[in-house]
């Protein structure tokens, strides 16, 4: 006996009521910075940035696909129209605010040092005269470069945050800034190389946000809209103490 054929699929309503249509974006995310977004052994993007754009885009209203970006070309990748939205714990800046338009922030962050556990290194002033690793074009870059001088031959300067992490592991950098949920996720996974965290009532708060092109209202408004409602109705805390509850 032949087994019935399957029922056609649906044509989505045929003449009078076309399906809406579900855009599907281009997400750009420089997945070498656990816990907000990183690749794991079957090298699929995972981490809070992903799962909480994730559910933006469901109850926004739109489709998603993460693509690995360095973070080196990463503005310039939203610019000439390769991606479509970045999420990377991307700090809101007033500089960056020119290039691009961000979504209201998601999340609060601050910069902190990481450094060797036998390091006398206390503040950030101490960081004068020592070798310290920044990823390129970061806000750890930015308040190091400050301190020391933009052009300081000790700000050593690496493309990922990880990178630089293992140059203080190799002894080739005596202290690492970069954002506080980094270096926390960092130190307290890497036990064995023995490292602590020191903070500095000088950092100043950050807030990430989603980055689309300037002028981009379509998405923008979108990613606002899908934002509101994961925060309201709990989805945000979920993701949050998932990666960040104790
Ligand atoms: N929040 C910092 C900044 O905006 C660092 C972000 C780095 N993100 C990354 N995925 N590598 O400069």
């Amino acid at each position: 006996k032949t087994p019935a054929p399957a029922p056609a699929p649906s044509q989505g309503g045929g003449t009078s009521t076309p399906a809406p249509q579900v855009k599907e974006y281009i997400v750009g995310t420089d997945a070498a910075y656990a816990p907000f977004e990183s690749e794991n052994d079957k090298k699929e993007i995972v981490g809070f940035d992903i799962e909480l754009l994730t559910a933006v885009a469901e109850k926004g209203g739109f489709k998603v696909k993460f693509v690995n970006t360095p973070w080196e070309g990463i503005f310039t990748s939203l610019k000439n129209g390769d991606r479509d939205i970045l999420i990377s714990a991307i700090t809101i800046t007033e500089e960056r605010k020119k290039e691009m338009d961000f979504s209201e922030p998601y999340f609060e962050a601050k910069q902190l040092i990481a450094v060797p556990k036998d390091s006398k290194i206390a503040k950030f002033e101490d960081l004068k005269g020592k070798k310290v690793g920044v990823q390129t074009g970061t806000t750890g870059d930015d308040v190091v470069s400050k301190l020391l001088g933009k052009d300081s031959k000790d700000i050593k300067r690496f493309e990922s945050t990880p990178l630089a992490l293992k140059e203080m592991v190799n002894g080739g950098v005596e202290a690492v800034v970069a954002d506080n949920g980094v270096v926390i996720n960092y130190v307290k996974n890497n036990s064995d190389k023995g490292f602590k965290t020191v903070e500095d009532a000088s950092f100043e708060k950050e807030f990430y946000g989603i980055a689309v092109k300037k002028g981009n209202k379509e998405v923008l408004d979108k990613i606002n809209a899908g934002l509101k409602k994961v925060k309201e109705d709990g989805t945000y805390q979920k993701i949050y103490d998932k990666y960040f509850g104790k």
